[in-house]
């Protein structure tokens, strides 16, 4: 069976792979990882706030400051609420990089242009193999239009595509006004690749302790439909690859996401709970249930639940959502 794929301009042998989490930290859970048959390593995210603290604190110690630089400070994250600092980030690259011979894909954690940018390139001479570009934010300005939103994050994607010459895939929200427009403009910006989606940690209160709580709850297959959706809407119809980040637990999601557009699967918290080999396993029945139904490559399913034949997928949408409410009717 031929489960070769090309993702962000990468020829990879199939499309199964870790998404961005902590279980790159570790390098023997890295060579498990290709032990089991990842694709590719994804590292988890350098984060604009670690990379800006450093650079503010610099310029703390060489600069005569004021009390505004260290209460804009204050705001951030502190070191150690991360495993790695920025420096030691790439040197860990450095290291995962040695230490298996799949490609490795680093990513970066921000949403405005400026200096943290360079880490980019800083990135690129550590090795790696190509970079996700994770444009986590939450729109909380009533000042910012959706339009300028998009607009700082093409900017952005336009300047990573200037200065690197290794391939970027951009980690979108599902929450932008415009989705399809959105992902058509990072395809204009020269993004080689989208990652359908960050997962919202929605973070709750404790109305005792009068405290925001926050607990990362893993996922599971509920979460697919969502990236499903715009899996079809968008494959076919940009020229940049596309990734499912979120939901992917077993075969039969993986087949799903494969059959709406995917070139690559991610998966993190089915690893994260069910250890590296779940990647082989969940591969393995990805194959076998291929054979059963004669298919004979990747290329072959991939897409053929994608929308692309149809004219008017707003309309299609509309339907399908009139006649999901009065399917209540015919349980
Ligand atoms: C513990 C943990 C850490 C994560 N760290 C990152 C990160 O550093 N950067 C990132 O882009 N996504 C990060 N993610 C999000 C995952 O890459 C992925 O998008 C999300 O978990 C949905 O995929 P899943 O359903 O397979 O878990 C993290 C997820 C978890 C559970």
């Amino acid at each position: 069976m031929d489960l070769s794929t090309t993702y962000m301009g990468l020829r990879l042998p199939h499309p199964f792979m870790p998404g961005a989490s902590p279980l790159v930290d570790d390098l023997d859970t890295v060579k498990r990882l290709e032990d089991a048959g990842a694709a590719a390593i994804v590292m988890h995210s350098l984060f604009e706030e670690q990379i800006a603290r450093e650079q503010i604190s610099t310029f703390l110690h060489t600069e005569i400051h004021g009390e505004s630089f260290a209460e804009a400070l204050s705001y951030f994250p502190s070191p150690e609420h991360f495993a790695l600092g920025p420096e030691e980030y790439l040197e860990h690259l450095g290291r995962v990089k040695a230490a298996v011979r799949v490609p490795v894909i680093a990513s970066l954690n921000g949403t405005t242009l400026g200096g943290w940018l360079d880490y980019a390139r800083h990135m690129q001479q550590a090795g790696a193999d190509g970079l996700e570009l994770n444009l986590y934010m939450l729109a909380t300005d009533p000042e910012e239009s959706g339009a300028d939103i998009e607009e700082r994050c093409a900017r952005i994607v336009r300047e990573l595509k200037r200065t690197l010459h290794i391939p970027v895939a951009v980690k979108l929200s599902p929450f932008y006004t415009s989705m399809a427009h959105v992902a058509s403009r990072f395809d204009t910006a020269g993004a080689d690749a989208l990652v359908l989606f960050n997962r919202f940690y929605q973070p709750d209160i404790d109305p005792e302790e009068l405290q925001v709580t926050r607990a990362l709850r893993l996922s599971d297959s509920s979460e697919l439909p969502l990236r499903l959706r715009w899996l079809a809407v968008l494959s076919g119809r940009i020229s940049a690859s596309l990734a499912v980040s979120g939901g992917v637990h077993t075969a039969a999601d993986a087949v799903k996401a494969i059959m709406t557009g995917a070139h690559a699967v991610q998966m993190v918290s089915a690893l994260l709970r069910n250890g590296p080999g779940h990647l082989k396993a969940v591969r393995a029945e990805t194959e076998a249930w291929m054979e059963a139904h004669e298919y004979e490559s990747l290329a072959q399913m991939r897409g053929s639940m994608n929308l692309l034949a149809c004219p008017d997928p707003h309309v299609y949408e509309r339907a399908n959502y009139m006649l999901m409410l009065q399917s209540w009717r015919d349980r």
